[in-house]
């Protein structure tokens, strides 16, 4: 089923008192919205924190796919099911591009995911160079046969389409070029499982803020956002929060 979702990859940053204050202030400011989930990845040294409350989801930014073992400083899914996660974000571009992690990866990262009953949020997108070469679907294909190949429960899958030129630079897409993408996504979800894409959740990820949540969410096959700057002030994510409620 679609589900409109705002959710915040905190990524490196905010610390133990900061995250507090976020525990105690966010809920109330959107306490009256009940058509929009919010989730929250906050590093994992924090997750304990949100272990202690039970008004906001959570999850973690990252997991590997080995179950147990001699793997230094990596987390695995029943680790994060044991702090009480429920989602997972996977193959986010940072992990791509920063740490090289690649499609094939990725692909056991999903599978163990979804083994442990974590809702993967599964985040593929084209660098600049690739838009530019007008590659940008050829990638998204490829991040999608590749990461997904073997997979049978998609839809218990959320997707995010993150343009890696987007992310942290201000520059957003414009509502149309989402839109495309998000369409295209849908619709190669649908080739590739048979008609799932119609129900599946396809998120958008790139300098989301408040003055741009209105135009985005407008779009047809956009049913939310992962949010990283911008998610860090209970302020400014409540407020994407609010301006997502309605087409
Ligand atoms: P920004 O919203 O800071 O551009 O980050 C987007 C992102 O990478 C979310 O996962």
């Amino acid at each position: 089923m679609r589900e409109r979702i705002v959710a915040g990859n905190w990524k490196m940053n905010l610390n133990k008192l900061s995250i507090k204050n976020f525990i105690n202030d966010f809920p109330s400011l959107v306490a009256d919205i009940k058509e929009v989930k919010n989730i929250i990845f906050p590093p994992y040294v924090y997750l304990y924190l949100f272990q202690e409350q039970d008004e906001i989801h959570y999850g973690g930014q990252n997991i590997y796919y080995e179950e147990n073992g001699a793997f230094t400083s990596e987390i695995s899914s029943g680790m994060l099911r044991d702090m009480g996660c429920k989602y997972v974000i996977v193959g986010h571009s940072e992990r791509r591009h920063i740490f090289g992690e690649k499609n094939d990866l990725l692909n056991k990262k999903l599978q163990s995911a979804l083994d442990n009953n974590l809702i993967p949020v599964f985040c593929i997108g084209e660098t600049l160079k690739e838009r530019k070469a007008n590659r940008q679907f050829n990638v998204l294909e490829t991040q999608l046969k590749e990461g997904l190949n073997g997979i049978k429960n998609i839809e218990k899958i959320i997707f995010a389409y993150e343009p890696v030129w987007a992310i942290g630079t201000g520059e957003t897409a414009t509502p149309e070029i989402a839109e495309g993408a998000h369409k295209f996504i849908r619709e190669e979800l649908n080739k590739l499982f048979s008609n799932a894409g119609e129900n599946i959740t396809i998120l958008y990820g790139g300098s989301v803020k408040p003055q741009n949540t209105g135009s985005l969410i407008k779009m047809k096959n956009i049913d939310g956002f992962l949010v990283g700057g911008a998610s860090l002030q209970p302020e400014s994510f409540s407020e994407i929060t609010r301006l997502s409620r309605e087409d």
